[in-house]
């Protein structure tokens, strides 16, 4: 089959590679004509280097057609129509059993001291070969595989797999009040589809923020107040501005360690995407080249007694957080990456009646698994008004 696979720093290519195997007997293979590129696959262009190998697959959006279970799976037979979540979750343990699915103890990459293992997520998550592909095998299948219905095209189920549950839980984890005030840092696919669902939720003013006119514009359009960030002088004195001088109830941070505006480190990113595994590995690990733009600006931003909810991914450590101001405003801070199958009950049902979360005409681009270097690219530098891309494998 045809694979995205990373090859070195800024280097993606698509190769022939053997059709994945069921190799437990709850497995299942998938096959995969819809799959979405993801800003998490920006840190994997760049930053994460050090954690991957070689023609590693890549992907961890992906929904398709069950083609063949093992001997022990019950709950999807071939031919159903699937969409995969992100994280590979048992379903069963006890974090799962408590939604927190992220955590899942089935699958902890415990040798790396991390949570559940993801696809297409470097070693730090298990090496497990992506859904940039034409095929996918995927375990835990009596759990895992969130069925959907037929009908509607693929791309009204396919933002189940990540960005739709990472922003339902980014706005649940601010937990606005209701009539309340949201900001939102960054107006990717992440932070757009968050600023819906706060709209969705009754969250009264929601604030957009970014540095992308396409993408501002396109916030603008569903009824978000948005500032551009390369206008705004005083980005916390326009934020409290706008919310009874105060700030707003609730931040998320969409953004993460790649934020625009923190340029002593940029330089750092790049040089440890090109150093030796050996060397850049625990640079990145406990030597911390997180750009905490985005993080400062939404501790700044946040009124006192108020929520900062991150989604971005952070990796680093050793960058210097203000305690001070967070402890003398009296901030909580939530974080994590989604625990998808924790929203699937909430977000489903929404799918099913229509579509008010705009969900159908969410992607800018549709594109052959053949194009993936260039749309990697173009993605990564916000081209071509590229917000969300999604690959047809086989089409
Ligand atoms: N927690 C999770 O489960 C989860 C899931 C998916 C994605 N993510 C993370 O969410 C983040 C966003 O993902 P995305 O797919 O929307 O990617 P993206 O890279 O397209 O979006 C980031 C946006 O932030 C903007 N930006 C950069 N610097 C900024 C700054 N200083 N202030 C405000 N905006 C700034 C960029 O212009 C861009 O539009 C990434 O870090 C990604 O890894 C997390
Ligand atoms: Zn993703
Ligand atoms: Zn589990």
């Amino acid at each position: 089959m045809k694979a995205v696979t990373w090859q070195g720093t800024r280097d993606m290519q698509v190769v022939e590679v053997p059709d994945p195997r069921l190799e437990q007997p709850t497995d299942a293979i998938v096959r995969v004509p819809s799959t979405g590129l993801c800003g998490s696959d920006l840190h994997l262009y760049e930053v994460l280097g050090p954690f991957l190998d070689e023609g590693d697959i890549l992907g961890h959006e992906p929904m398709g057609i069950v083609e063949e279970v093992g001997p022990e799976v019950t709950e999807v037979a071939a031919g159903d129509r699937v969409v995969i979540p992100f994280n590979n979750s048992c379903g069963t343990c006890h974090m799962c059993s408590t939604g927190l699915h992220s955590q899942c103890e089935t699958s902890q990459v415990r040798d790396q001291g991390s949570g559940a293992a993801l696809f297409g997520y470097t070693k730090l998550y298990g090496s497990v070969p992506g859904g940039q592909a034409e095929y996918l095998r995927v375990p835990f299948g009596n759990n895992l595989p969130i069925k959907v219905p037929e009908g509607p095209a693929d791309d009204r189920f396919l933002f189940l797999s990540d960005v739709l549950p990472t922003a339902w839980q980014a706005v649940a984890y601010a937990d606005p009040p209701s009539g309340g005030s949201l900001a939102v840092l960054g107006l990717g696919p992440i932070g757009d589809m968050a600023t819906r669902v706060a709209q969705h939720r009754g969250v009264e003013k929601v604030i957009g923020i970014d540095l992308v006119p396409e993408r501002l514009e396109r916030a603008k359009a569903h009824g978000v107040e948005v500032i551009d960030l390369r206008s705004a002088d005083d980005l916390g004195a326009a934020v409290r501005d706008m919310t009874d001088g105060r700030g707003p109830d609730a931040v998320i941070d969409a953004v993460g360690m790649e934020a625009h505006g923190s340029p002593a480190t940029k330089l750092a990113h790049q040089i440890v995407g090109l150093l030796p595994d050996a060397v850049a590995e625990p640079l990145m690990k406990k030597g911390g080249l997180d750009r905490l733009n985005a993080l400062y600006t939404a501790i700044d931003l946040v009124r006192r007694g108020g929520t900062i909810s991150l989604s971005g991914v952070y990796g680093g450590m050793a960058d210097p957080i203000p305690m001070l101001t967070l402890f003398d405003k009296q901030v909580q801070l939530r974080m994590g990456q989604a625990n998808v199958w924790r929203w699937v009950p909430d977000i489903l049902p929404l799918l099913q009646e229509g579509d008010p979360l705009g969900v159908d005409g969410f992607a800018t681009h549709h594109l052959p698994l053949e194009q993936a270097p260039e749309a990697y690219d173009m993605f990564q530098k916000k081209r071509d008004g590229a917000v969300k891309v999604v690959f047809k494998p086989g089409g």
